[in-house]
């Protein structure tokens, strides 16, 4: 098995280490995966935070199936199709009303791509061809493709590929758990943090002067950033700024959307509303590959003209609109809506939390337990005083994260974080049983971290 593994790459992961302990999966049944050799894990991650409504989902496959007897591909050069068109009703009737155009794609990365691009065509086709650059956060992953890469803001998942494209802008992560303005950072007001973020912010768009930018795309919870909820305050201040300057608000939705966070779409949660918002993973519950880019009405006016104006958008995918991803994503939100799994993701995400801060009481490496709904992290620091993180070295994170894996729940970490996104199906008894074997991993890996057992401070990040 090692040497056939070693004949692919999976996403972000070096293939020697895990040639050396491959995880093949062959098959799923609610919220939980069977490798090839029989070997059953909880899937923590819903795939990746795709597989809200579980997997071995009859009604999604069922409907897949239908379509693809039906009409399996039509053409997005010269056709739509009932499915899209169905779906972009029904999508559009989750939204408020000033919302009135979907463009249907197949993956996150070519939702947020092309959502840049709208941005700076509708700049352009607004007498504003001057705005072209756009903002977003570091630590923020929007894709795998060229700008999307280009937004994001991790160092390590952009130098490989520079130079990327110009004309992106980064502004300081909102992160209201370690601010960069002092240093007792967690001793100023929640407020207070929030204005001085968004103080920083316009400070980037006046500096760079707001005739030049085009778009901001933010998550509204910032998941690869740490699972960063923004302080109380901030998208609302960013919708301000967006309004006061002339720029086009996205928001990146691909993970927060469809129940994920407790609600319909995190603008609701927030009761902010962006200009452009990206659309994916929950949509299809993870059984087709599907994406969208919603626009305001506003948004999509300068794209309507007579073929001569050359103003509709110039861009495609091949799979876009696919009829059977759209007749699986209108199942998905069916079954969203029917079993009405926003809500229970605001219950289970509670207890799940509640439940990780038991764990936190006897280990104060648990620097933080936080998310909203079923996206929840927990960040890890050497000295809770401090807020201090562990040496990447000791990997803490990926440690758990093993630990975890060999008790049956698989879980996303990094050195300084894991992160928890169950799909929205999950029962109370599984919350449970997830937060007993994170208990036990972490019971496993932490008593040997020194800072944890008492000797104090180790070191940076
Ligand atoms: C916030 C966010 N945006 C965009 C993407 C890209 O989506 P995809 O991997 O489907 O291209 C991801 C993927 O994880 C994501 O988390």
């Amino acid at each position: 098995m090692q040497d056939r593994v070693a004949r692919t790459m999976v996403d972000f992961a070096q293939m020697k280490a895990f040639a050396e302990e491959p995880l093949v999966l062959a098959s799923g049944r609610g919220i939980r995966v069977t490798d090839v050799d029989g070997r059953t894990f909880i899937d923590g991650l819903s795939g990746t935070f795709c597989a809200s409504l579980g997997h071995g989902n009859d009604r999604l496959a069922d409907a897949g199936a239908a379509q693809l007897h039906r009409l399996a591909m039509a053409a997005p050069t010269m056709a739509t199709n009932d499915r899209a068109l169905e779906l972009v009703d029904t999508v559009l009737g989750l939204l408020p009303d000033r919302y009135g155009v979907v463009k249907l794609f197949s993956g996150g990365s070519e939702a947020t791509e092309n959502a840049m691009k709208i941005a700076r065509q509708y700049q352009k086709q607004t007498g504003s061809a001057g705005r072209y650059k756009i903002l977003s956060h570091y630590r923020a992953y929007h894709g795998g493709t060229g700008h999307a890469v280009a937004a994001g803001g991790w160092p390590t998942w952009r130098a490989p590929y520079e130079p990327l494209a110009g004309g992106f802008v980064h502004l300081h992560t909102p992160d209201p758990y370690r601010p960069p303005f002092d240093a007792a950072p967690w001793r100023m007001s929640p407020e207070d943090v929030c204005a001085a973020y968004l103080r920083l912010v316009e400070e980037t768009i006046e500096l760079e002067g707001p005739g030049t930018i085009a778009a901001l795309i933010t998550e509204p919870v910032l998941m690869s950033a740490g699972v960063v909820v923004p302080p109380d305050g901030y998208l609302a201040g960013l919708r301000r700024l967006c309004d006061r300057y002339g720029i086009l608000l996205i928001f990146d939705e691909i993970i927060t959307a469809f129940g994920r966070l407790g609600a319909g779409f995190a603008a609701e949660l927030y009761d902010t509303w962006p200009d452009i918002i990206c659309l994916g993973k929950g949509m299809s519950g993870g059984y087709a590959p599907l994406s969208a880019v919603v626009m305001t009405k506003d948004v999509a006016r300068p794209f309507w003209g007579d073929p001569r104006d050359l103003v509709q958008f110039h861009s495609g995918h091949t799979y876009g609109a696919n009829p059977v991803a759209c007749a699986i994503g209108l199942a998905a939100i069916a079954q969203l809506r029917d079993d009405d799994l926003a809500a229970r993701a605001t219950a289970r995400g509670e207890r799940l939390r509640a439940g990780l801060r038991e764990i936190a009481a006897r280990h104060p490496a648990f620097g933080d337990v936080r998310g909203l709904g079923l996206l929840t992290g927990v960040e890890l620091v050497a000295d809770p005083g401090t807020r201090e993180r562990f040496p990447a070295a000791l990997e803490v994170g990926v440690r758990i994260r093993d630990e975890a894996r060999r008790r049956g729940l698989l879980l996303r970490a990094s050195h300084w974080m894991f992160v928890l996104a169950p799909p929205l199906i999950i029962g109370d008894d599984e919350v449970d049983e997830i937060v007993g074997i994170v208990g036990e991993a972490c019971d496993a890996v932490l008593p040997g971290i020194p800072a944890v057992t008492g000797t104090g401070r180790t070191g940076g990040a």
